[in-house]
């Protein structure tokens, strides 16, 4: 989460500067204080007045002013920012900075500043391939200047090509990323998530509510702590996370080959997948046609996948998911034992906020010891967060890691 955090977004002069102002709303929407310095050439794409009202702050364009508006910015901003972003940068920022020219606001700013620098290139895709652009990039690179790469597609000037300004959401998720902990560095995370799907014919499946909502959260959140995560998702209608591995899967049983392929190369293994307990005995190659007779279905059992993890456990974390109707701590707390995990995180489907489509969750997370630490309700990435402090404080008990 980007609750608190302070970032100074530089706007230089491009087309996509009007992207900027999304981009500022979703700052602000996830809890950052934002202060934008926009060069002159920035203004003349989008006025400042509206910079303004999404930031709620000041906007700087201007490196000489009265003493009594504001004090050295470029000395009070950098020093104000935890980190600095700009989008979108120009061919003329990046030179600029490359070249260490501070002949304005923001690349002075950008000079005096030694924090967190995000630089999101936006311009022409001929003028992005320029060799001498490419150096400029390079050298920053060597500077420890974060460059994002540019998105592929239709530039402004109507060609098709890289040059594009990241999409916001991707920009957002690289500040988040940037700016958070790398507590789980060093471990490598496999995750389940979403629903599956036991077909009976093909046009036909069992399936149950799940979004992968939760699951991906977790992707997301590790990859931002540091872990390499590799996700094995059923199907979910959801952007995927930006993470090592992305294994998808339909059924129970393809995801139960998916993990016992891979969780012997992780360090914890999370099992947010709903993953269904019985598929269809028999399935039907063609489309079943209809008759006045009732129908039943025989189920046969899947197995369970994370019992299996659990039987054979030496050295990882693993962690599990119980939803239930009633009885939740009860049934949770058999769930923990029987299946031998060494987390369970519980949630009620009869609790507000909490449930298999919605953006937030209710969850009580338990442990080996029996200790019980219930929570408010909070968003899927807020409990991601939760769930995550506790396994890194299980892999800090067990001390050393496995490479
Ligand atoms: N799980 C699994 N493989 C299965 C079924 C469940 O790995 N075939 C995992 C889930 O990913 C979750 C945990 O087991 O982490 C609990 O799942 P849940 O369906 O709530 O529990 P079950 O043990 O299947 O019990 P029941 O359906 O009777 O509540």
């Amino acid at each position: 989460m980007l609750k608190g955090k302070k970032i100074v977004l530089g706007i230089t002069g491009g087309i996509a500067a009007y992207k900027a102002a999304e981009l500022t709303r979703a700052l602000v929407k996830e809890g950052a204080h934002v202060k934008v310095i926009m060069t002159k050439n920035a203004t003349e794409f989008i006025s400042p007045l509206t910079m303004q009202t999404l930031s709620n702050n000041i906007v700087y364009t201007e490196m000489y002013l009265p003493q009594s508006q504001y004090d050295m910015a470029h000395i009070t901003l950098a020093e104000f920012a935890d980190a600095f972003v700009i989008a979108p940068a120009t061919a003329n920022i990046i030179g600029k900075i490359a070249s260490g020219i501070a002949d304005d606001l923001l690349s002075t700013t950008i000079m005096a500043a030694d924090k967190l620098t995000l630089i999101c290139p936006a311009m022409n895709d001929r003028m992005l391939a320029n060799p001498i652009v490419q150096e400029n990039i390079n050298k920053l690179k060597n500077h420890k200047y974060v460059i994002m790469k540019s998105g592929v597609g239709e530039l402004a000037c109507k060609t098709i090509g890289a040059g594009r300004l990241p999409e916001i959401p991707e920009i957002v998720e690289e500040i988040e990323k940037l700016l958070t902990p790398k507590s789980l560095a060093g471990e490598k995370i496999l995750i389940t998530a979403g629903p599956t799907e036991e077909p009976l014919d093909p046009v036909r499946f069992i399936t149950n509510l799940s979004s992968g909502k939760m699951g991906y959260a977790l992707a997301r959140v590790a990859h931002r702590q540091g872990a390499q995560v590799t996700l094995i998702t059923g199907p979910a209608n959801l952007p995927l996370p930006d993470v090592e591995v992305v294994i998808k899967v339909r059924t129970a049983q393809e995801m139960h080959k998916a993990v016992i392929d891979n969780y012997k190369k992780a360090t914890v293994v999370i099992k947010a997948a709903a993953v269904a307990d019985y598929r269809p005995k028999v399935f039907a190659s063609e489309k079943i046609k209809k008759d006045d007779k009732p129908r039943s279905i025989e189920l046969v059992r899947n197995p369970d996948i994370i019992a299996e993890i659990g039987k054979n456990k030496t050295n990882i974390v693993l962690v599990g998911f119980a939803m239930e109707t009633r009885d939740l701590l009860a049934n949770a707390h058999e769930k923990l034992e029987k299946k031998n995990m060494d987390l369970i995180v519980a949630n009620s489907l009869r609790e507000e906020g909490s449930g298999f489509q919605t953006d937030t969750n209710k969850i009580t997370i338990i442990d080996r010891a029996g200790d019980v630490q219930s929570m408010p309700v909070m968003t899927k990435i807020e409990a991601a967060e939760k769930i995550l402090e506790r396994v890194a404080g299980l892999m800090k008990k067990k001390g050393g890691k496995k490479k």
